[in-house]
């Protein structure tokens, strides 16, 4: 009855969003949903912030602006400028929004790759899972992951990584059009340093590709006292003159993650390059934000003085939940990836529970059938699987919950791998 494509999207499982969510008060035998990267910490200065808001009667109508108001984009600029620190100030035109950085990573798929001519999009590995599908699933175009690292995929020995594995791709008949990354790193968590930023440029202007970088966790750092912290860098802070075409250079970010504000749908790319900036918004018709969001995001992004008492608050509590994930892990047993202070999650170690015996040696199958027993038990983790971690075992946990979710998450979790039956 479907079309080909309709046939193959019926197939995809696609979540319902959260429903059934632990509440220790109001749906105590709810799930503990580890899996959503979503900043619960701050949704009620949000939500004060949003009940301050007045709306007028133009954000009923169409409106101007149907990939970002000029007041937002103005806003957004100013925001960009006060916090990324961009060697060259970023204007107004240079932003389009969409209704999330979800469709902004599929506009950026549509426009620099040829689906029908083997084009593709490189990126590390463990990466943000849902790239597979925001970059692919209704574009046509293929990613190439290169193993740069694992865990430690932040050294400018990643370029000389990604290097081989684009001209690995190339050898093969795959023509590779961008190199996307994800800084901070999801899931692991970490920065990119300087160096390698210039090194992945560099790397970027010898090809000929764009390198298209997910800020969307960039302010969510968390400076810790017992290491060094890592420093977010914009790629848009490093002078691209000698360096690379800024025309290959695009940002993306968004409300969902440093605003703890999914629920605007508002994300939007940065780039100095007019033919795509047209093109994006060519298409993005099909993805326009809503002009109430609009109102109430230019409104929260013109307030500079109230967002930096909110992402100081916001770091507060990031960096109070790792710890205190870091310490409930441990006493588990349980080891994590020690190292990196943004996003909004920890990439923990479930290697060595994983029941192997029970699936003749297949440590992949070992570990969905315990992500199937962590649900029977009320706990949901997003598996290294479905970030292509090379190595089985790993997930990714979100901290950024109620402190009492997150204990019974991990009271959860630390009951199953220790064998011993949910209540
Ligand atoms: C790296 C990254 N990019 C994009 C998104 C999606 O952003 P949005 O909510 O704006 O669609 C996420 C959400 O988890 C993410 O982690």
């Amino acid at each position: 009855m479907l079309s080909a494509r309709g046939a193959r999207w019926a197939k995809v499982d696609y979540a319902h969003g959260v429903q059934n969510r632990y509440d220790a008060v109001k749906n105590p035998q709810g799930a503990v949903r580890f899996e959503g990267a979503e900043n619960w910490l701050m949704h009620s200065e949000l939500a004060e912030f949003i009940d301050g808001v007045s709306f007028d009667q133009s954000c009923c109508a169409y409106g101007e602006g149907y990939t970002g108001s000029s007041r937002l984009r103005k806003a957004m600029a100013h925001h960009l400028n006060t916090h990324f620190a961009p060697a060259q100030a970023i204007d107004a035109e240079e932003i389009t929004f969409a209704a999330g950085v979800t469709n902004l990573n599929e506009a950026c798929a549509l426009v620099t790759c040829n689906p029908d001519a083997g084009e593709a999009i490189m990126l590390g590995r463990p990466v943000y899972g849902a790239f597979s599908l925001d970059l692919c699933m209704r574009t046509g175009v293929e990613l190439e992951y290169v193993s740069v690292g694992d865990r430690d995929q932040f050294t400018p020995d990643c370029v000389a990584a990604f290097e081989a594995g684009y001209d690995a791709a190339i050898a093969r008949g795959r023509n590779i059009r961008a190199l996307i990354i994800c800084n901070p790193h999801n899931p692991l968590g970490r920065c990119y340093p300087r160096e390698t930023l210039i090194g992945l440029l560099q790397l970027c202007a010898r090809k000929g590709i764009h390198l298209i970088s997910d800020e969307i966790y960039a302010l969510s750092t968390y400076g810790r006292n017992d290491r060094e912290p890592e420093v977010f860098t914009s790629i848009r802070s490093i002078d691209f003159v000698g360096i690379i075409d800024p025309k290959q250079v695009h940002v993306l970010y968004g409300m969902s993650k440093d605003f703890g504000a999914a629920g605007t749908r508002l994300g939007c790319v940065v780039s100095q390059n007019r033919e795509f900036t047209d093109a994006v918004r060519a298409i993005c018709r099909f993805a326009s934000p809503s002009q109430f969001s609009m109102h109430i995001t230019a409104s929260l992004l013109e307030d500079q003085d109230y967002i930096r008492s909110f992402l100081d608050k916001s770091r507060a509590r990031l960096l109070q939940n790792r710890l205190a994930a870091e310490s409930l892990l441990s006493e588990a047993g349980i080891a994590f990836h020690d190292a990196g202070n943004a996003g909004l999650f920890m990439w923990i170690d479930l290697s060595p529970f994983l029941p192997v015996a029970e699936t003749n040696g297949d440590s992949w199958a070992a570990q969905r059938l315990i992500a199937e027993r962590l649900e029977q038990a009320g706990v949901i983790l997003q598996s290294g699987e479905s970030y292509r971690a090379p190595e089985p075992g790993w997930c990714r946990l979100v901290f950024s919950l109620e402190e009492e979710s997150l204990r019974e998450g991990i009271r959860r979790l630390s009951r199953v791998i220790s064998g011993v039956s949910a209540q």
